[in-house]
């Protein structure tokens, strides 16, 4: 249930037609070509991801929408879940993906910032977050955020890269002009931060990913 105060914003969309879900799709095959020559397979990280994280049930909120590369593989598992992203942009090109994988039905998408949640205290089952965090201006904000909309007993699984995804990473950006900023990692910190709260954790690396897989013991 969305907070009366600050109810959920759904981004006015009409529905794509097939051929720019296609070009869409086509966009983000390229991209995902170019990391894979670079080493890293977006695909096989969200698969090693989501088999730290599922299974799942209940109601599942996932934060940083991005182009979905996370959330519509995880909406194949699920018959609903819910997205969060500040950026109207990213979600656009989600939702696009979305239509081309056959699962918008199932995904809800919500423009808000994830330093302030419009849900209540224990309003979702299972919170996951795929590379994202760094690039939080305020990482320990949407953490508080994230076990706060967790309920008792929940799921918590947050992933990022590990040190060999941000060169992997730095290499693209550079080859590109480009910057990849990031602060160094805070795992060890949610890692404690999480134990403190009561959860089980596992920590895993691979697929140039860390992830901790958090169960709150209740
Ligand atoms: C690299 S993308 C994450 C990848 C994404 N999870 C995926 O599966 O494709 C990072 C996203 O975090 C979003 N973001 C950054 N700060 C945010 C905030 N305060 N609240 C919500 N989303 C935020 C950005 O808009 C961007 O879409």
């Amino acid at each position: 249930m969305a907070d009366a105060r600050q109810p959920e914003q759904q981004h006015p969309t009409r529905k794509p037609t097939g051929r720019e879900a296609a070009r869409a799709h086509q966009r983000l095959e390229q991209r995902n070509a170019l990391q894979r020559r670079f080493g890293f397979d977006a695909a096989a990280s969200v698969r090693f991801v989501l088999g730290q994280a599922l299974p799942l049930r209940g109601r599942v909120l996932d934060i940083g929408t991005g182009k979905g590369r996370f959330v519509i593989p995880l909406a194949r598992h699920l018959p609903r879940v819910t997205t969060v992203d500040i950026s109207p942009a990213e979600q656009d090109v989600a939702r696009l993906e979305a239509a081309y994988a056959g699962v918008a039905d199932r995904v809800t998408f919500v423009l808000a910032d994830a330093r302030a949640l419009p849900w209540r205290a224990g309003s979702f089952d299972a919170v996951t977050s795929w590379n994202v965090f760094h690039h939080l201006a305020r990482p320990e904000r949407v953490f508080d955020e994230m076990l706060r909309v967790l309920k008792p007993g929940g799921k918590l699984v947050l992933a990022d890269f590990a040190p060999s995804g941000f060169r992997i990473m730095d290499a693209i950006h550079r080859a590109e002009g480009r910057r990849h900023p990031h602060p160094p990692s805070r795992f060890p910190h949610w890692r404690a931060r999480l134990l403190k709260a009561g959860f089980r954790v596992r920590r895993l690396v691979a697929c140039h990913q860390e992830v901790l897989a958090a169960h709150h013991a209740d």
